[in-house]
Order: C-alpha cells, then sequence, then structure tokens
C-alpha cells in the first residue's frame, strides 16, 4: 500500500510520501513542491496544477481556483454567495442545491460539482505521487482545516473517491501539524511526567487556526482549538487590491473592480508585494504595464502603511489566541513553546501579534509551508501495517458539540441528548439505551449553531427499523452506538435489541451502563454510556438475554447520493482519457514541427554534403509546405494525420540521414574488420615460421584459414575501392551492418583456430610428486610456461590451466 499526505489548500496543494529514507515532500513535473490549487478547462483538454495558474489571466472564465470553502454547502449558502462575489469565474446551483461551477469545456457549457472540481485536483496529485513512488498510489491521508462540518468532511471525502483515492484519515491540519511536529522529539516528557504544551498557530491564505496540544512519549493529545475561517493571506492581500483600487480611481480615472483581468493582475502584484514587504520596511514600488485602457500603472507602499491598512485584520489574529487558553484552561505560563507554519504567518506584524500575546518568542522549527503535508504522510504511515513507523497516539477533539432528538414514546413530546460535547476527545463511540415498542428515527444535529461557521446545524437522520414490542408487550431495548470516526465525520453506526429470553426483568443484565452517567436525560426512554471497546454486539449473560442487530436508514445532510458520485467518478474517467488522447494528438503534433525545423537545421549543416543540390531545392520546398501547413490546415487535425505526416517527411529524410551515419560510422567498421585480418594474418605467418607458440595448431585447418583470410581481404579491398569511386550524394556500396556481420563471421571461423590453446603440458610422474611434497608457494610455477598469447591474448584465450597441479 502505498503512503501518501495530501495537504489540500485553498491556494497550493503538497505531497508527502513515505520511501526508505522516511518522509519526503515531492515535487510534481515542473519541479515545483508546491502544486497550484487550479483547474482551467479548455476547448479540448484540462490544465491543472502549475499549467492552470498561468492562465488565471487569460482564460478567466474557465479557470477554477479559490473553490476550498463551497465543500458541503448549497448555493444559496451565504458563505458561499461571499465567494462567489470574489470569483472570476461562474458559480452554479447543482440539481440537488449545492454550490458548483460553470464553466467552458470541450466546446459547451459544462457544470462540475464541487466534489468534480477537487476530485481533478486530487486526481493531479494522485499522478504526482505515482510518478514519485513509480507505482500506482490509492490510500492516504487527505488535510482539512479543522472546523470542516460533517457535510463538508463528507464532500471532501467524495472528491477523494473521484480521482481513484482510498483515504484512510481525513485529518485536521492543526493536528497533522502537531504529528509533524511531536513524531521526531526524542525528548518529550515520559508518561507519568507533566506533559509539554505546544500551541500551533497556522494561518494559511484563506483560514486562521490555532490549536494546543500536550505532548508526552508517543502521545499527543490536542486540548483545544479555535479558529476565524475568513482570516488569510488573501484578506491582507484584498486590502492591498482594496487600496489601489481606490488610488488607481482617481489617479487614473480607471475601475479596476470592472475588468477581472486587470483585477487578477492586480492580485498577483499585491501578493507578491506583500511579501516582499515581509522582508523589507522601506518603500517598495507596484508597477504594472499595460494594466488597463493601455495604461502603466504605478505606485508604492512600505510595511508601516500596509499595517495600518491592515489594523483590523490584525486585530482578529488574538482573539483565537486568548479562546484556545481559555478553552484549555491554561496560562502563558502553561506553555512550552509556540510553532508557527502557514504562508501569512510569515506577515512580520502576525508574528508580532502572537509575540505580544503569549510574550514569548515564536519558534519556527517546522516547514511553514510543508508541515501540513508531512503530518498527513506520517499519519498514513502510521495507519499502515507495511511501513513501520514510532508508535503515536492521537486524541483529537470534537469541534463542535453534538446533539441527538427523537421522538418520546409517551406524550407527543420530543427526547434530547447532547451525546458529544464541545472538545470531547475523538474518535470516540458511546452507546446509548432506548426503550421502543416501533421503529423510531433520532435526528442529529449541532447543538449550538452559533459556535459553527456553517448555516444549518442537521448533520443527519437515523431511523432504527426493525423494532416491535417484546412478547410481552413491554418495550424493548435498544442500544445505539453513535461515534464520531476516525474523519471526525457523526454517524449512528448500529443498533441492536436486547431480547429478553426468560422474560426476567430489566435489572439484571448488561454491566454496560455501568459509566452512564448524569448525562442521562428521559431516564425512562434513553439513556447513555461510554463504549470504547464496541462491545454492542455481544451476547449477553448466558444466553438470557441475546441482542440482535437492526438496520439503520440514515439520511444525511448535503450527501451525494451513490448513483451521483458514481456518475462523477465516471466522468473524471473520461476527462482523464480525454486529456490522454489530447496530449497524444499534440505529441504526434509537436513530433511533425520538430522534425521539420531539425532537418532544415541539419540541411544546412551536416547533410549539406550528402544532397544534390536539385534534391536541396525540392527538400526545401517540402519543409516550409509542411511549416506552413502547421500553421493552417494542419493546425489542428486528428493524432493519425500527423502520424502520417511525419512518415512522408522520414521518406525523404531517412536517405539522406542514412547516408550521413554510414559516412559517420563506416572509417571505424573498415579498420575495425581491417584490424582482425592483420592479427589473424601474424598468426599465420608465426606458424609458417614454425614459431613454437603455435606448433599446436592444425595444418590443415590453417590454410582453410589462410584461405577465408584472403577472400575477406579481397572484399574489404574491392568495397573501399568502390566506396572511394562514389560520390557522398550517392547509395554508400556496402553498409555498415555488412561489415559489422562480415567482422563478427571472421571472428567466429578464424577464432576457434587461430586462437585453440595450448594443450596442457604432461608433467612427468616424479615431478609432479616432487612439487606435493613442496606444497604451497610452488603451486602456480607449472602455469607460467604454458600462454601462447599471441595478440596480446584477450582474456577467454588465457586459460591454460596455470592453477591445475594436482
Ligand atoms: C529594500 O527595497 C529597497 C527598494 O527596492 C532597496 O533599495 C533596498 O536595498 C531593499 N533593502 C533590503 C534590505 O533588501
Ligand atoms: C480533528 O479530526 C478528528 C478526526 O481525526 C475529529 O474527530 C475532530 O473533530 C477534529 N478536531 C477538531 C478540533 O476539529
Ligand atoms: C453480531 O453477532 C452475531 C452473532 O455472534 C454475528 O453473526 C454478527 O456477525 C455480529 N455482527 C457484527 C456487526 O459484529
Ligand atoms: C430530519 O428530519 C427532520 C424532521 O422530519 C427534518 O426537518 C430534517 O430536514 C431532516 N434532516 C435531514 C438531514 O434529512
Ligand atoms: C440529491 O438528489 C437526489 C435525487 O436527484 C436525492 O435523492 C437526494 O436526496 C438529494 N440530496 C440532497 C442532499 O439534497
Amino acid at each position: 500500500m502505498s503512503v501518501v499526505g495530501i495537504d489540500l489548500g485553498f491556494l497550493n496543494c503538497y505531497v508527502a510520501v513515505a520511501r526508505s529514507g522516511g518522509i519526503e515532500t515531492i515535487a510534481n513535473e515542473y519541479s515545483d513542491r508546491c502544486t497550484p490549487a487550479c483547474i482551467s478547462l479548455g476547448s479540448r483538454t484540462r490544465a491543472i496544477g502549475n499549467a492552470a495558474k498561468s492562465q488565471i489571466v487569460t482564460n478567466v472564465r474557465n479557470t477554477i481556483h479559490g473553490f476550498k470553502k463551497l465543500h458541503g454547502r448549497s448555493f444559496d449558502d451565504p458563505i458561499v454567495q461571499t465567494e462567489r462575489v470574489r470569483l472570476p469565474y461562474e458559480l452554479q446551483k447543482m440539481p440537488n442545491g449545492s454550490a458548483g461551477v460553470k464553466v467552458r469545456y470541450l466546446e459547451e457549457e459544462r457544470p462540475f460539482a464541487i466534489e468534480q472540481v477537487t476530485g481533478m485536483l486530487l486526481a493531479k496529485l494522485k499522478e504526482t505521487s505515482e510518478n514519485a513512488l513509480k507505482k500506482p498510489v490509492a490510500d492516504c491521508v487527505i488535510s482539512i482545516p479543522s472546523f470542516f462540518t460533517d457535510a463538508e468532511r463528507r464532500s471532501v471525502m467524495a472528491a477523494a473517491q473521484v480521482a481513484g483515492l482510498n483515504c484512510l484519515r481525513l485529518m485536521n491540519e492543526t493536528t497533522a501539524v502537531a504529528l509533524a511536529y511531536g513524531i521526531y522529539k526524542q525528548d518529550l516528557p515520559s508518561l507519568d511526567e507533566k506533559p509539554r504544551n505546544v500551541v500551533f498557530i497556522d494561518m494559511g491564505h484563506s483560514a486562521y487556526q490555532v490549536s494546543v496540544c500536550a505532548f508526552n512519549k508517543g502521545k499527543l493529545k490536542v486540548l483545544a482549538t479555535t479558529f476565524d475561517p475568513y482570516l488569510g493571506g488573501r484578506n491582507f492581500d484584498e486590502a492591498l487590491v482594496d487600496y489601489f483600487c481606490d488610488e488607481f480611481k482617481t489617479k487614473y480615472k480607471i475601475n479596476v473592480k470592472e475588468n477581472s483581468r486587470a483585477l487578477l493582475r492586480l492580485y498577483q502584484e499585491c501578493e507578491k508585494l506583500k511579501k516582499l514587504m515581509s522582508a523589507n520596511a522601506s518603500d517598495l514600488p507596484l508597477n504594472i504595464e499595460c494594466f488597463m485602457n493601455d495604461l502603466d500603472v504605478s505606485s508604492k507602499m512600505n510595511r508601516a502603511q500596509f499595517e495600518q491598512l491592515c489594523a483590523s485584520l490584525l486585530a482578529r489574529v488574538e482573539p483565537p489566541l486568548k479562546a484556545v487558553m481559555d478553552q484549555a484552561n491554561l496560562q502563558r505560563e502553561d506553555i512550552n513553546s509556540i510553532e508557527i507554519v502557514g504562508g501569512a504567518t510569515r506577515i512580520p506584524a502576525v508574528k508580532e501579534q502572537v509575540t505580544r500575546f503569549f510574550l514569548k518568542d515564536i519558534s519556527t522549527t517546522l516547514n511553514a509551508d510543508e508541515a501540513v503535508a508531512r503530518g498527513c504522510a506520517l499519519q498514513c504511515a502510521i495507519l499502515s501495517p507495511a511501513f513501520k513507523v514510532r508508535e503515536f497516539s492521537i486524541t483529537d477533539l470534537v469541534p463542535y458539540s453534538v446533539t441527538l432528538r427523537w421522538k418520546t414514546s409517551f406524550e407527543e413530546g420530543t427526547g434530547e441528548c447532547e451525546v458529544f460535547s464541545k472538545n470531547h476527545p475523538a474518535p470516540f463511540s458511546k452507546v446509548i439505551t432506548f426503550h421502543k415498542k416501533e421503529p423510531f428515527e433520532l435526528e442529529a444535529f449541532y447543538t449550538n449553531l452559533h459556535e459553527v461557521p456553517y448555516p444549518d446545524p442537521r448533520i443527519g437522520n437515523f431511523t432504527i427499523q426493525n423494532v416491535f414490542p417484546q412478547s410481552d408487550g413491554d418495550s424493548s431495548k435498544v442500544k445505539v452506538k453513535v461515534r464520531i470516526n476516525i474523519h471526525g465525520i457523526f454517524s449512528v453506526a448500529s443498533a441492536s435489541v436486547v431480547e429478553k429470553q426468560n422474560l426476567e426483568g430489566d435489572h439484571n443484565e448488561a454491566p454496560m451502563e455501568t459509566e452512564a452517567s448524569s448525562k442521562t436525560e428521559n431516564k425512562d426512554d434513553a439513556s447513555l454510556s461510554s463504549d470504547k471497546q464496541d462491545r454492542i454486539n455481544q451476547t449477553i449473560k448466558k444466553g438470557k438475554v441475546k441482542s440482535i442487530d437492526l438496520p439503520i436508514q440514515s439520511s444525511l445532510y448535503r450527501q451525494l447520493t451513490q448513483d451521483l458520485l458514481n456518475s462523477y467518478i465516471e466522468n473524471e474517467g473520461k476527462m482523464i482519457m480525454q486529456d490522454k488522447l489530447e496530449k497524444e494528438r499534440n505529441d504526434a503534433k509537436n513530433a511533425v514541427e520538430e522534425y521539420v525545423y531539425d532537418f532544415r537545421d541539419k540541411l544546412g549543416s551536416v547533410y549539406e554534403k550528402f544532397i544534390t543540390p536539385e534534391d536541396m531545392n525540392k527538400l526545401s520546398t517540402v519543409l516550409e509546405d509542411t511549416e506552413n501547413w502547421l500553421y493552417e490546415e494542419g493546425e489542428d487535425q486528428p493524432k493519425q494525420v500527423y502520424v502520417d505526416k511525419l512518415q512522408e517527411l522520414k521518406k525523404y529524410g531517412q536517405p539522406i540521414q542514412m547516408k550521413y551515419v554510414e559516412h559517420e560510422e563506416r572509417p571505424k567498421a573498415l579498420n575495425d574488420l581491417g584490424k582482425k585480418i592483420q592479427l589473424v594474418l601474424k598468426v599465420i605467418e608465426a606458424h609458417r615460421n614454425k614459431d613454437e607458440r603455435y606448433e599446436h595448431l592444425d595444418h590443415a585447418e590453417m590454410e582453410k584459414v589462410e584461405q577465408y583470410i584472403s577472400e575477406s581481404m579481397n572484399w574489404l579491398n574491392s568495397k573501399m575501392n568502390a566506396q572511394n569511386k562514389l560520390s557522398l550524394t550517392q547509395d554508400p556500396v556496402v553498409k555498415v551492418s555488412e561489415i559489422v556481420a562480415r567482422s563478427k563471421e571472421l571472428d567466429n571461423f578464424c577464432n576457434p583456430i587461430v586462437y585453440k590453446p595450448k594443450p596442457k603440458v604432461e608433467v612427468p610422474e616424479d615431478k609432479a610428486k616432487a612439487n606435493g611434497e613442496h606444497n604451497g608457494p610452488m603451486d602456480g610455477q607449472s602455469g607460467t610456461e604454458t600462454n601462447p598469447d599471441p595478440a596480446k591474448g584477450s582474456s577467454q584465450h588465457t586459460e591454460s590451466g596455470e592453477m591445475d597441479v594436482d
């Protein structure tokens, strides 16, 4: 299984993977570790990430960015409407009332659900990690803001499915950062010591989150989390943009806000200016050429001005810090360190606010951009059975309290019970017992809507089915397990009825409600107990009672139907295929273009000698025609047309290329063959002169060799002569491949005869014995005399038994 962590940011995404060396943030195809959360739809293809970002200004209405806050919300949601005003592309109300986008893709207006949009981005990140890991990727951990509600979380989960990812955990961004911080710390206090309390501050492009965590060896517990979901780097950009829009209105009489291209460019410049001001307090210029109506604009700003401009934003830094300390019930002196991450924490004034509040220096030991992705990858490694990681237990928090409501069996009244309170540890399960005679519905909702940055308190409705009276007419005892799962999503996980077998009284039953606490409301109707060990489905008390699972029908607020999700998955597959085909088509077109340029270039240089002036003219025309064709009729053709075009060009090009390559390689091939002939000739001569190194060679065979070599020489000479008579523009008489084949054949024919090893020297009996007695240092000696080595003897011919004395 793969170990991948994805930081799904508002502006940028990061991917970290586990490899043998540890956790590593990986780069995309642009060698960039940061992938913009941006998708550009075109008439034939999609661009995602860096390629899409460059189209924000050129393909304004079809380039989607800044969409993270649309997850799990209806089109009419006030947040969606606020975002809508800021976005240069159109939003659309989907059939289910949820927010989607409307863009032109493949030459038609197309609506995309937010799950599809994020699905495209995640599919891109999946591909990036697959390229890095060189294997398919499915399992991963994805980050989300800690303030995301169930509907938003479920929407991100659906997007992961659209991308073909199996999200093992949705992880709160601040918790991911805390894990990335804690897991490598060697000096954490042991379990019986006072924990180390660390505050994590994450201000990204669109949101601000604070959490305080307690660390012990191998353990991290989130104590409290607070946030301002609407404060981030982009608010500071906006403040600059507003300022310059006003200034330009009076200075240049232009209304920038009416021109979305100009506005986008101003945003980009202001983002750059903001970053520069973080490093430089002096006056800095802002210049944009050809900004609007052919006008160049310029202005300037310094850090002090900027801070004044953003005073109201800066004032929002402190309240979440104060709230987190209150909720965790900690004083400043209880905090051991303060860690900051996220791009916007680079703004000096933001850091000052934090320092001023804690009266303590901030530490920046974590990588401000990559800590979230790394924490997610670590969590994925912990969840993976295939990966060995240090044990590390994580206890997170329930961000908002959750209440269940149901109709009571007696009057027309309703019962209510807060099943999870704010800052309750998570993940966690609890069991509630009901006494019912018929199926009943549980309505889950957020208790205090004012705590939740979301306009609707509903979570979901769960109907417990197949509930009947007991055989004696009494109510059945129904145990319902509710859970905040590993993704931070609430659900009614299971329900069962406890059936009395022997008509026993209620009092002698399960030890389950031992923890049933003061929280219990409506004692006669429902009671609540903690259940950490999933004991719900066990047969209790020696067969006197048994429990039977009950079906649950859930209807979750703003949940995609499975059919819709399936159609999104199918569509993403189609779009990936379309992109692939389009890429192949483009590659085929580029291949034609490249061939034209390369060929023309070589005609003017290395090929020149190999082509007659008439052919040169003809070819130049062909190349020019092809080039023109590429810009006109051939601009937009199916892949096969380009493939055929390339074939056609190659028909002209290959003969010339062949002559050139042959000419370049021929001398070496001829030379090699000549050398081989010379070597064999030497042996023939030495053999003829009764050289004792060759006296073992067979005479008849050596005659055959002589014959063969003389034929080879004739062949070589005749080919060389014929070739020398030709001009360079003519086809060669002999191909390099033929010469090489000839060389090989010569080796095969002559080598076994000419380089036959000399037979072993017969060592006389007594001498051998003497050798044996000497035993040792003399051993290798007998071989030294037998080594013919005709032509500096390549190693395969020297195996004449040097060590074979025994
Ligand atoms: C700050 O910017 C100004 C204006 O561009 C420049 O002259 C100065 O050298 C910069 N200072 C630093 C410390 O970079
Ligand atoms: C963080 O995520 C967990 C699930 O891992 C979830 O239960 C919890 O609600 C989240 N915590 C906060 C503070 O948002
Ligand atoms: C509940 O218990 C029964 C009987 O032991 C078993 O067959 C069934 O699979 C269990 N169900 C679950 C959800 O554990
Ligand atoms: C749950 O039921 C209540 C009462 O019938 C209804 O008002 C509410 O919209 C339902 N919620 C969901 C998420 O279906
Ligand atoms: C979405 O629409 C389908 C039918 O098209 C419906 O069954 C489902 O309940 C709707 N979901 C929401 C959240 O409105």
